[in-house]
């Protein structure tokens, strides 16, 4: 199997991890020096958010050069660096590309809004509005969060451009030949350098409607999704979307091995998604995010697992994630219950797919509480600044990101290692008690060194990054799979109650990870704590 099909992908927030010359904002040359975490805790791909020059309005989401490094962050010698030190530790290495939009500081986009005739003027979505003089807006599609019109108006031009996160984040226009080029160029720019893939932010939405048709209005509740009030086949997962997914597909394959891979960011129902594998010859990975928005109960997951089963089956494989710097650090989903944790961590890593892990969950970070007022996150500044603390407060997902982007803890410092004592960081840090690397490093029962164990696990065990899954009737609250590669078996069980639970396997086995000490397998009698998980292996 191809290396990516089993690998385990951490996630860096580069701003976030590091900080290696005591400004206070995390860079590449504190990555680098932070690698062997990585590569000690038993993952094989890191996937680093962007580092690219921005105005950071939305910290990197918003480029203004996309074959450079922002000097905040470092050199293009760092980024190749960055490249040849995982290189050396035998990982590979994703950077992350924003095809969908630029920064409206982007060169490009200076020019194209300009006037309607110069040499840019179609790199990006302009259209004539509607209505008398033209001041309505040129189709119904709604921007992020579905709070307010996709389009902008530019006194310039005297025209809309469509901006489909933020409004300082035109949409380029795929259907020019000329950008297609120039993005192309992109990715052989650092595929030269020697980058192992991509993440691929927002890919969905890259190739709309070519007549940009008005999407239905449609009330409903997509799971794990916020309401929504209009259907969107006009601006998400188009069939042009999957037929740019073989083309770029195309571009990676031209480049020498080792195999270089495209990891999109999409979003929609699992059998939709599929589309963008295109049978093996489109993206190689697709994230699923209804993990995400998961449910702490045997149920969901029996249900995740037995749709993407369907969806995505053997040897496709789903990507997902428990958390990432856009979402709620699951911990705090399951109330801080550090056993809970647990169970998720053996979930997350033992179900059949490619596993992410954001930076900070392998310690059990919480979200760090960061008022509206003080949000650095664009999407509260432009979006919700109107929303009252105090109902903001008591929400269950948070919706300011600053509160999952806060540094990385390596120790309990006032700088928590993260950067020099005296410096104020760019996001305050979260000092939990117990929670830093320093804290968990080499205790047997930490969160850190479980995710050590099963990481190590899985790279040693090839059934169970890649073999089949077969789930197993298990007693209520209780899930249970198995696993089989050509070699080997493994029976996972999870009791997600608050009850003992007991389990009978059809043949011997062996614990191999369990998450609390009352954890135990006696010939073919499994005893679980109550919210505890089994990692089993037969012979
Ligand atoms: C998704 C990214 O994960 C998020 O952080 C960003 O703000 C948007 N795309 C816009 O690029
Ligand atoms: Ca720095």
């Amino acid at each position: 199997m191809a290396w990516w099909h089993g690998t385990t992908i951490y996630q860096v927030y580069p701003r976030s991890f590091a900080d290696g010359n005591g400004d206070g904002v995390g860079d590449l040359r504190g990555l680098i020096a932070h690698l062997d975490h990585i590569r000690d805790l038993g993952a094989e791909t890191v996937w680093v958010s962007p580092f690219f020059p921005s105005p950071q309005r939305d910290f990197g989401y918003d480029v203004t050069d996309y074959g450079s490094v922002a000097p905040e962050y470092g050199t293009l010698a760092d980024a190749d660096e960055l490249i040849a030190q995982c290189h050396r530790r035998g990982m590979r290495v994703l950077f992350d590309l924003v095809l969908n939009h630029t920064s409206d500081e982007h060169p490009w986009f200076r020019e194209s809004r300009r006037s309607r005739t110069n040499p840019r003027a179609d790199w990006y979505v302009w259209r004539d509005g509607r209505g008398r003089h033209g001041r309505r807006p040129p189709n119904n599609w709604r921007s992020n969060l579905e709070l307010r019109s996709a389009w902008q108006w530019s006194p310039g031009r005297g025209q809309w451009y469509l901006a489909s996160f933020l409004p300082w984040q035109p949409d380029l226009d795929w259907r020019n030949p000329q950008v297609r080029e120039a993005m192309f160029d992109v990715v052989r720019f650092w595929l030269d350098r020697g980058v192992d893939g991509f993440r691929l932010d927002m890919f969905g939405t890259v190739m709309k409607d070519e007549a940009l048709r008005d999407n239905p209005f449609r009330p409903t509740l997509e799971d794990g999704d916020l309401p929504r009030l209009w259907r969107r086949p006009f601006n998400r997962n188009t069939e042009d979307n999957f037929t740019l997914a073989r083309d770029l597909r195309a571009v990676t394959d031209a480049a020498p091995e080792p195999e270089r891979i495209l990891l999109g960011e999409v979003f929609g129902r699992s059998d939709e998604l599929s589309g963008y594998l295109a049978d093996g010859h489109g993206l190689h990975l697709v994230f699923l995010f209804d993990l995400l928005a998961f449910r702490y109960d045997a149920g969901f997951f029996r249900r995740l697992i037995a749709e993407h089963e369907t969806a995505f089956p053997w040897p496709a494989q789903p990507a997902y994630a428990l958390e990432n710097h856009d979402q709620t650090r699951s911990i705090d989903l399951v109330g801080g219950d550090l056993r809970k944790a647990r169970v998720l961590a053996v979930l997350l890593l033992t179900m059949r797919g490619v596993a992410c892990v954001y930076q900070g969950q392998e310690i059990g970070l919480p979200n760090t509480y960061v008022p509206l007022r003080d949000a650095r996150d664009p999407m509260v500044r432009e979006l919700l600044w109107w929303l009252p603390e105090a109902v903001s407060r008591r929400l269950r997902r948070r919706v300011n990101r600053d509160e999952m982007r806060t540094p990385m803890p390596w120790t309990d410092a006032p700088g928590a290692g993260f950067c020099p004592d005296e410096v104020v960081p760019w996001l305050p840090i979260g000092h939990v008690p117990g929670r830093n690397v320093a804290a968990q490093a080499g205790r047997e029962d930490s969160l850190l060194e479980l995710y050590r164990r099963l990481l190590h696990l899985r790279g040693r065990a090839r059934a169970l990054r890649e073999g089949t899954l077969r789930l197993l009737p298990t007693p209520r609250g209780v899930l249970g799979y198995a696993r089989r590669g050509p070699a080997e078996r493994w029976t996972v069980l999870a009791n997600l109650t608050g009850r003992r639970a007991r389990h009978q396997l059809t043949d011997r086995g062996e614990l191999a990870v369990g998450t609390d000490p009352d954890v135990s397998v006696t010939g073919r009698d499994v005893r679980l704590a109550p919210h505890s998980a089994a990692v089993i292996g037969h012979r």
